[in-house]
């Protein structure tokens, strides 16, 4: 947990610093979180839990946290971190200003266990992602196939 927090500092940091450096005095002064959502999507579940994963960008001057998240599909649904292969529930996940937090394979994610239904690829899950500062925002997971990962290159 320590060293978690000290690295995502210096995430915060970098970002601060490279805000600093950018100054043209367009972006919102008042110093909210301005959040937006994207790649999001759902592996099709092979079992009755599955796993959610998206990125939200911040762009805003201050820092929020994710939360929550709710779906209509479980009633079991946390946040998990990745780490040395074994996932655990955190309480929240934050997103720095002018940054990101990125939910990915082998990763953070989002955990929904006891699944209602099993959806099916080319369906949608419906998510609410509920934060610290900023309202609600409500996300459409497209299901993808079992294995997809966007990530890899
Ligand atoms: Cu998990």
């Amino acid at each position: 947990m320590t060293r978690r927090t000290t690295s995502l500092s210096a995430v915060a940091l970098a970002a601060a610093l490279a805000l600093a450096g950018c100054s043209s005095g367009d972006g919102p002064a008042d110093g909210k979180p301005a959040l937006k959502v994207s790649g999001a999507f759902m592996p099709q579940p092979v079992m009755d839990m599955a796993g959610g994963f998206l990125t939200i960008t911040n762009d805003g001057a201050a820092a929020d946290r994710l939360t929550s998240v709710t779906s209509p599909i479980s009633d079991d649904v946390t946040i998990h971190e990745t780490k040395d292969q074994k996932m655990r529930e955190v309480k929240f996940f934050d997103i720095p200003a002018n940054g990101k937090l990125s939910l990915a394979r082998g990763g953070n994610h989002i955990m929904f266990m006891e699944l209602k239904k099993k959806p099916k690829q080319g369906e949608k899950v419906s998510v609410e992602l509920h934060f610290e500062k900023s309202d609600p925002i409500k996300v459409d997971l497209p299901v993808e196939a079992a294995h997809h990962n966007p990530q890899q290159d």
